[in-house]
């Protein structure tokens, strides 16, 4: 008889907490660390030789819109293919539940489903299908204010009335008995934009009262920044709970400067003890829905998906528009639905926001678009091979924290994302001298380099030979440890 189901021998260990690594043996008994030291002494049903890499916790991707995938293509190879063993889904706003749609949805929900995706009456009955058709990793889900008002206004594009308020906060309420995390908002987009900060303050008061956090997409990223960024702020002060703010960068074009004015704002407010946090994504574009208004304020654009016109998957916006002989703008309504990749972040920004220390990684996918955003498959050995390992700009072991501990402190992920004697055996082994992305813009469904074995609850879902079926994923947060 052997002491333990599994023992990962001779790695270096990484355990999330911004520790120097250690060499160390780690051992896994079914879904928990059992033990961490030297091992030499002890057996295991299945050994492996980790010498030479790293063991760390598994990372978390704390920006996604996998509601879907993880119902619909629960083997989830974008995420687990990168060591990604918890998706945190229902950002900007756009929660699959509880919504039940009938006509097609507004942008950006599209980003996440059509009509019959959106079938779940409540939050609980969206988490049941995910409970009874297990996905390979972990899902810590929100509510999203953009689903929320389309469900419940008969028109979105004013504020809501006092009733429709207590409607929708009374399914915040519903959402987080049910197992939610949190709140989110994507205030620059249609089904939000005309709302007031008082309903938003109203709703996030629900969350607060569950335990839950505030995440948002503000209302500009581009010249109201800054009034967006302290709307975000008072919206937590005022409802009382933790605030992140989604995908933070801050692009004027031609001003890449506001970019690094924003973090002077995001330092001063967390300085003042403001509980704001942020995520961020490693890449110089951005990926959301063909919004007409989004294609004028942008130079390149490159069409993710299109409805009537999938034959432009993968294309320019500009050369389709040369081909059609009209403007970017009558392109994109032309498009529409669709979805887009917007190049023209500055570089030297990208590296900042990954180099910062109070900045999580998340990687803001969209995994059902035909030619998605690289970010998708890419984006945490992309960080930690691109900006820690080749270009020097963080530790190894600051980067990983902010993809592990960080991120299970701020979304209340009780037990996770740190290997240590009795947390969940969410783990990654990797190579720290060939981790990378191999996903590009050109040809963006490509699993990472180096990327050894990957544990989720215990049981191996990703190794050298790829996928192993495992689907030993579970909704957390909030009930479970
Ligand atoms: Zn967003
Ligand atoms: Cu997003």
């Amino acid at each position: 008889m052997s002491e333990h189901g599994i023992i990962l021998r001779g790695a270096e260990v990484i355990d999330g907490t911004k520790r120097l690594r250690f060499r160390a043996d780690v051992a896994i008994d079914d879904d928990r660390i059992a033990a961490i030291g030297d091992l030499s002494d002890a057996t295991a049903d299945r050994e492996i030789d980790a010498a030479g890499r790293i063991v760390c916790p598994g990372f978390i991707d704390v920006h996604t819109h996998d509601d879907r995938m993880l119902r619909d293509a629960g083997d989830m190879t974008p995420k687990v293919s990168q060591g990604v063993t918890t998706v945190v889904a229902g950002n900007c706003g756009i929660s699959l539940a509880p919504f039940i749609a009938s006509d097609p949805v507004m942008a950006p929900l599209d980003l996440v489903g059509q009509a019959g995706d959106y079938r779940y009456p409540s939050f609980a009955a969206y988490v049941d299908d995910l409970e009874h058709h297990a996905p390979a990793s972990n899902a810590a889900l929100m509510v999203g204010h953009g689903t929320l008002r389309l469900a419940s206004m008969s028109d979105t594009q004013r504020p809501a009335s006092a009733d429709e308020t207590a409607v929708m906060k009374e399914k915040v309420s519903e959402a987080m008995a049910a197992g939610a995390v949190g709140f989110s908002t994507g205030l620059e987009y249609p089904p939000a934009r005309k709302c007031e900060t008082s309903e938003v303050i109203e709703l996030a008061s629900a969350a607060a009262a569950a335990g839950g956090v505030y995440a948002t997409h503000m209302r500009s990223y581009h010249l109201e920044a800054r009034s967006s960024y302290d709307e975000a702020a008072r919206i937590g002060r005022e409802a009382g709970l933790p605030v992140v703010i989604s995908h933070f960068h801050c692009h004027v074009e031609e001003r890449p400067e506001v970019c690094v004015e924003a973090l002077g704002w995001y330092e001063t407010s967390r300085e003042a003890g403001e509980d704001i946090i942020a995520d961020a994504y490693p890449y110089e574009a951005s990926s959301t829905s063909i919004l007409p208004e989004f294609v004028e304020k942008r130079t390149k654009t490159l069409v993710t998906w299109s409805k009537p016109h999938p034959e432009m998957n993968g294309r320019y916006l500009d050369d389709i528009a040369g081909e059609w002989g009209m403007d970017r703008k009558e392109a994109a309504l032309r498009l529409a639905p669709g979805g887009a990749i917007y190049f023209g972040r500055d570089e030297e920004n990208v590296k900042r926001l990954m180099a910062h220390p109070a900045i999580l990684i998340g990687s803001d996918g969209i995994p059902m678009n035909r030619h998605p955003h690289p970010r998708l498959w890419g984006t945490f050995p992309r960080v930690l091979g691109h900006y820690a390992r080749d270009l020097g700009l963080m530790e190894m072991e600051d980067a990983i924290h902010r993809m592990t501990a960080a991120s299970a402190d701020r979304f209340g992920l009780k037990g996770r994302g740190r290997i240590e004697v009795g947390c969940a055996a969410d783990i990654v082994v990797f190579d720290p001298a060939t981790i990378i992305d191999k996903a590009d813009f050109m040809d963006p469904e490509q699993p990472a380099a180096g990327i050894d074995h990957v544990f989720v609850n215990g049981a191996e879902v990703w190794n050298n030979d790829g996928h192993t079926g495992a689907a030993p994923g579970r909704v957390v947060g909030q009930r479970a440890a």
